[in-house]
Order: structure tokens, then C-alpha cells, then sequence
């Protein structure tokens, strides 16, 4: 599947006795703000990973385009693929569940996530819902028990960089951070950080003071 890109890689450190390998940690960095030139959410993403590639130079970072090559919603084709058994697919069902296949794995693979998430309509990007609908899998990113749902993401950390063009501290209107809260917690992932630039569209002033607050955020959450 095309928009997957690995832009960083040095994660092999080899000891001075051949054995020993320190394997650095995998980074899926995940941008769904729609404009590539301008956007508050992937400065602050970018800034997240320089900071933090400087102070973990043997991290791999694989950066996923949903931007420039998005997931489809999720179809009739693809929720009959998943549940029909392998061998009686037809190639539309192959394909779309070579898809999930791909995505999930690489989500499974991934010890840190960092996305940057554009406020779009109190929400999420519809770009960014079409690949959370693809990853949340039932029996291989989650599964429910008698005791309710189980998240089996495994040991991650997410950090998510939001920029929005209003104030929402503590707002009810605000369904992007609780929405990812959420699901990714739902997923099995207990350490979700989220760091909002807001006010960007309420003036110069406030813009500038959010964008610096956020970046000075960034610093110490990296560190
Ligand atoms: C389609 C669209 C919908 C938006 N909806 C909201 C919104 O509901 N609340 C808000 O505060 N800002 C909203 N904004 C403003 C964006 O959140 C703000 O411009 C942010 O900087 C966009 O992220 P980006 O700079 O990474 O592209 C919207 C912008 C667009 C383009």
C-alpha cells in the first residue's frame, strides 16, 4: 500500500563483543492536518520528533501519509473480507483486508505514536477517523471478555499535537481529545499525552502565545 515512508533509521547499535544488540524504539508519526503548507499541527509534530530524535538518536521513525494517499471509509467489501474465510475472498475483499492487515501491523509494531490533529468541526479530520476505523480491530487490537473490552495495543505511548482555531479548555464542544482519549485507551494504550495550540484563528496575540506555550509543552513533555 502506497504512504508509508520510513524517514529515519539508525536503530541497530551493535556491542563491542558482536552479541548484544540495543534496539532503538519504533515512532509512527501520523499527520491529518489536510494542508500541508501553514499547518500549526504538523509544526508541532515535526517539532515533537526533532526534540525527541535528538535526545533518542537510534529511534526509527515510519511516517504514514493519509493525506496525500487517504483511507477509504470503511465498506461493505472490506466488513464482509473480514469476516469471510481466507480463500473465499474475492479480490476486492483481498485487497481491502491486505489493507487493514498492513495498517494494524504497523500499529502493533509502533512503541510511540505521534499524531498531529487539525480541530476540524469539534473533531477529528475525517482522514485520521478512516484510518482509526481500519486499525481498531476486533481480536487483533482489542477484544471483549466477560469482564468488557481488553485493549491489546500493547506497551505504547501516544502523543498527540492538536491545533485548533478556538478556546475549549474544559468545553463539552471539545470531541477531539476525548474522542482520542477514548479509543486509544479503549486500544490498550494508558498513556495518551495531548498537547492543544488554541486560539489560533482569535488574533495574532493569542496565536503567537498559544503556538510558543505549546512549543515550550512539547520540550518537556519530549524530554
Ligand atoms: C474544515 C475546518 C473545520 C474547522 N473546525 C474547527 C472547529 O470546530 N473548532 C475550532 O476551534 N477550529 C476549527 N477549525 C480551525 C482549525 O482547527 C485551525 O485552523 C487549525 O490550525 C487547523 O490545523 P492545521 O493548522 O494543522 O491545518 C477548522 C478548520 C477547518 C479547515
Amino acid at each position: 500500500m502506497r504512504g508509508t515512508v520510513v524517514i529515519f533509521f539508525s536503530n541497530v547499535i551493535e556491542q563491542s563483543d558482536g552479541e548484544e544488540k540495543v534496539m532503538g524504539q519504533k515512532i509512527l508519526h501520523i499527520d491529518s492536518s489536510a494542508r500541508f503548507e501553514g499547518s500549526e499541527s504538523r509544526i508541532l509534530s515535526r517539532a515533537f520528533i526533532d526534540q525527541w530524535l535528538a535526545l533518542h538518536p537510534e529511534d526509527e521513525v515510519i511516517v504514514r501519509d493519509i493525506i496525500s494517499h487517504p483511507l477509504p471509509h470503511l465498506d461493505e467489501t472490506l466488513l464482509a473480507g473480514l469476516f469471510t474465510p481466507a480463500g473465499t475472498l474475492t479480490v476486492e475483499m483481498q485487497a481491502a483486508v491486505e489493507r487493514v492487515d498492513e495498517l494494524v501491523e504497523e500499529f502493533l509494531a509502533a512503541d510511540i505514536l505521534v499524531l498531529g490533529v487539525p480541530m476540524y468541526n469539534f473533531g477529528i479530520p475525517s482522514t485520521l477517523k478512516a484510518y482509526i476505523d481500519h486499525i481498531a480491530q476486533a481480536g487483533r487490537t482489542f477484544k471483549y471478555t466477560d469482564q468488557g473490552p481488553v485493549g491489546l495495543a500493547g506497551d505504547k505511548q501516544i502523543y498527540i499535537l492538536s491545533a485548533r482555531g478556538g478556546i475549549y479548555d474544559d468545553s463539552p464542544m471539545d470531541h477531539q481529545a476525548a474522542y482520542l482519549r477514548t479509543v486509544f485507551r479503549f486500544l490498550g494504550i494508558d498513556k495518551v499525552h495531548l498537547i492543544h495550540a488554541q486560539g489560533l484563528n482569535m488574533g495574532e496575540d493569542i496565536r503567537d502565545k498559544s503556538v510558543r506555550q505549546a512549543l515550550s509543552d512539547i520540550e518537556q513533555l519530549a524530554a
